[in-house]
């Protein structure tokens, strides 16, 4: 089996847990990784002074490959978002998050099956923003009122919502690609295009072009976001691959992991041309972190995506199946997923879930 090097930013919070338990569990899954530790977040700012330090994104470049914990992001004040400079710089435009019901995980329905891939360099996530009173936004506030496309208050705050042509071609793309790559049958393009008709209208006019081009080999159709919320909480089986912009794409990755079991479960991988980096839905829980309470399931199937990605297709399959063992068996859950399916008992703690499925990939 071939070794692979692999750079790990284990991040805040819960991370520190769920990546050590991540890390026991490939290794007991049979592949060959070098681990090469890289910090970045809130507790790498106290330390450094960055919270994402110029050797971190060397090491990700070394190895083009990483995976990461979540990394807390002050609301309103303090640094800028580290997954979206990471995203940024290493040019990772699509998101990818696969949502499938896992029996015994406590979700609303058994027969999800569906694939988020989320864009994920423009939109208002693209952080460009202008503070209430500032000098940009007095003068973007100067502009839009001379222009006469409307009136903004002078004491607003504002974030740009840019979507361009090319990555919207670029992500469509992918989503119909990954449809034929991975037997899927139809792709879902969610927008609100009917008020947003320079962004979100361009998004569905270049997607409807780029389905031309599958036309006949995916099945297309696309939906407005507040009518596709409606339709995933009510019928989810309805959807296969579903591609968004940016923000849409996040709020309907948390939406979707609440129908299959919660955020404890939900893996992800944001993806570019060259690099790629794994890493969970969730965030960093400082309401849970350093208490040995998290599930590490997440970040453990991100790691099964990533070795996927690195052809190690045999391991990750064990890993999976390992999860769904452990899950059926029902014994050893931590407490979200206790809470999700109703079950009575005493919660795993993050340590022995993963003693356990350890011991089961061992067994296997
Ligand atoms: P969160 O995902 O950290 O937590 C939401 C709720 O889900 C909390 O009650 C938490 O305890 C629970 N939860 C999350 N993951 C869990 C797990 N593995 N096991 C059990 N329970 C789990 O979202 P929140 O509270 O909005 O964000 C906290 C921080 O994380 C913020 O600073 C935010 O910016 C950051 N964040 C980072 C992300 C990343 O690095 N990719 C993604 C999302 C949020």
């Amino acid at each position: 089996m071939a070794r692979h090097s692999v750079t790990l930013i284990p991040g805040d919070g819960i991370g520190v847990e769920t990546s050590a338990a991540m890390q026991q569990v490939v290794a007991a899954s049979g592949a060959q990784i070098d681990w090469e530790v890289a910090e970045a977040g809130a507790a790498c700012m106290d330390i450094h002074g960055t919270p994402l330090p110029d050797s971190t994104i060397e090491a990700v470049k070394r190895n083009k490959v990483a995976i990461k914990g979540p990394i807390t992001t002050p609301v309103g004040t303090g640094f800028r978002s580290v997954n979206v400079a990471l995203r940024k710089t290493l040019d990772l435009y699509v998101c990818l998050r696969p949502v499938i019901s896992l029996p015994g995980a406590g979700g609303r329905y058994d027969d999800v099956d569906l694939v988020i891939v989320r864009e994920n360099s423009e939109d208002l996530y693209a952080g460009i923003e202008f503070e209430e009173g500032s000098e940009g936004a007095r003068r973007l506030i100067e502009f839009v009122d001379e222009s006469g496309a409307g009136a903004i208050r002078p004491d607003s705050g504002i974030s740009i919502k840019p979507i361009s042509v090319t990555g919207t071609r670029r992500i469509v793309e992918y989503a119909f690609e990954y449809a034929l790559k991975h037997g899927r049958e139809k792709v879902t393009a969610v927008h609100k295009a009917n008020i947003m008709k320079h962004s979100d209208g361009l998004f569905l006019r270049v997607a409807r072009e780029v389905a031309e081009e599958y036309a006949g080999r995916v099945a297309f159709e696309d939906k407005i976001v507040d009518a596709f919320c409606m339709s995933l909480v009510m019928d989810p089986s309805q959807f296969d691959v579903v591609v968004f912009p940016n923000l849409y794409g996040d709020i309907a990755s948390d939406l979707a992991a609440g129908l299959v079991g919660g955020l404890g479960i939900a893996p992800g991988a944001n993806i570019g041309k060259d690099y790629a980096v794994f890493e969970a839905v969730h965030g960093s829980a400082p309401d849970i972190a350093g208490k040995d309470i998290a599930n590490p399931t997440a970040e453990i199937l991100s790691a099964a995506m990533m070795l996927d990605h690195l052809g190690e297709l045999e391991a990750a399959a064990r890993i999976r199946a390992a999860v769904a063992r452990v899950y059926a068996e029902g014994r050893c859950l931590t407490g979200d997923i206790r809470r999700a399916t109703g079950l009575g008992g005493e919660p795993a703690r993050c340590s022995e879930f993963t003693a356990e499925l350890v011991r089961v990939l061992e067994e296997m």
